[in-house]
């Protein structure tokens, strides 16, 4: 299935696609098992920074992975150029996303346009981006929250002909998402989704920086102070009560992955074998995947 008739499923039957982040094979590993595990399409999305920290290896993994897991889709996140988007569709990946955020509203739209004019050709779906969304990551970084305007994202949505759009409605990325409580802007998302009926809305920064993962963190010599995430009730509610059929996580997997690294490092301190920890850290994960899954309605 190309990946846009999967996001306007998902928006028919009430669900969200989980997409997930990976830069190691690790990571790879427990989204393509618990994909086969539940029979799901997951978003195995790579940023700008892993897909430079992955190198020429990465053609290898993406014809590797699709020949034997239908499932799994790649999708470039927040990329931001053609020349970058060109890259990926070259490497066969489904699905891209242009992040145009940090430009004019006018320059956003040119940027966008050209890389879905380019990318429908070969029937790869184009994802968006209006408004920003706050956090600093390697590649991608702003430290304002700028809310996503309504009438704007009508008027991108007709002028670049894009299959998605990204919306700001209060998340940020990274492990430090509000000072007090999780709080979503759930008005402005039903005034989007009035100006775009029925279209396929995507929601990035949605980890929910879990407690025991982030003490667990701690507990091995970590600090994360004041972590804070989206609830999962939160995420429950978009996804199965909104248009929001694509829910972006990469936080609580490097958290999650981390802490139990360390975890079994320091439960088996004479083992060497790198697979052991790895295998450990990876069902650690893979039940963290599925859970989100269920959250979001699949
Ligand atoms: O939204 C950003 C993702 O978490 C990717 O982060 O650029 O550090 O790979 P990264
Ligand atoms: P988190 O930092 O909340 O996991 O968000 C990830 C994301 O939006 C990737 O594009
Ligand atoms: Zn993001």
């Amino acid at each position: 299935m190309v990946v846009k008739n999967l996001y306007y499923d998902a928006l028919s039957k009430g669900y969200a696609i989980g997409a997930f982040n990976f830069s190691n094979l690790d990571v790879l590993n427990s989204i393509i098992n618990v994909s086969e595990k539940m029979k799901c399409p997951i978003l195995a999305c790579v940023s700008e920074g892993a897909f430079k920290f992955m190198r020429e290896y990465l053609d290898g993994i993406v014809k590797a992975v699709k020949q034997s897991h239908k499932n799994i889709y790649f999708h470039l996140d927040h990329g931001k150029s053609l020349d970058m988007a060109k890259k990926a569709i070259e490497k066969g990946f489904e699905s891209v996303m242009i992040d145009g955020s940090s430009l004019s509203f006018e320059e956003n739209v040119e940027l966008t346009k050209n890389v879905v004019d380019f990318a429908h050709k070969f029937d790869v779906q184009v994802e968006g981006e209006l408004g920003m969304l706050k956090g600093i990551e390697d590649e991608v970084s702003s430290n304002q929250n700028i809310y996503s305007n309504p009438d704007q994202c009508l008027e991108f949505v007709k002028r670049t002909n894009v299959d998605s759009l990204a919306v700001a409605i209060g998340t940020s990325h990274g492990a430090y998402k509000f000072d007090g409580k999780a709080k979503l802007n759930f008005n402005l998302l039903e005034k989007i989704q009035n100006r775009l009926k029925n279209f396929p809305l995507v929601l990035h920064g949605a980890s929910s920086v879990d407690r025991q993962d982030v003490e667990l963190f701690n507990f091995y010599h970590g600090a994360l102070k004041n972590a804070k995430g989206v609830d999962e009730e939160l995420l429950n509610y978009v996804a199965t009560k909104t248009n929001i059929i694509k829910i972006n996580t990469d936080t609580d997997l490097r958290i999650c992955y981390l802490a139990n690294l360390k975890k079994s490092m320091f439960d088996n301190p004479i083992e060497i074998d790198m697979r052991v920890h790895s295998k450990f850290a990876i069902n650690c994960l893979e039940k963290k995947i599925e859970d989100k899954l269920k959250i979001f309605g699949y």
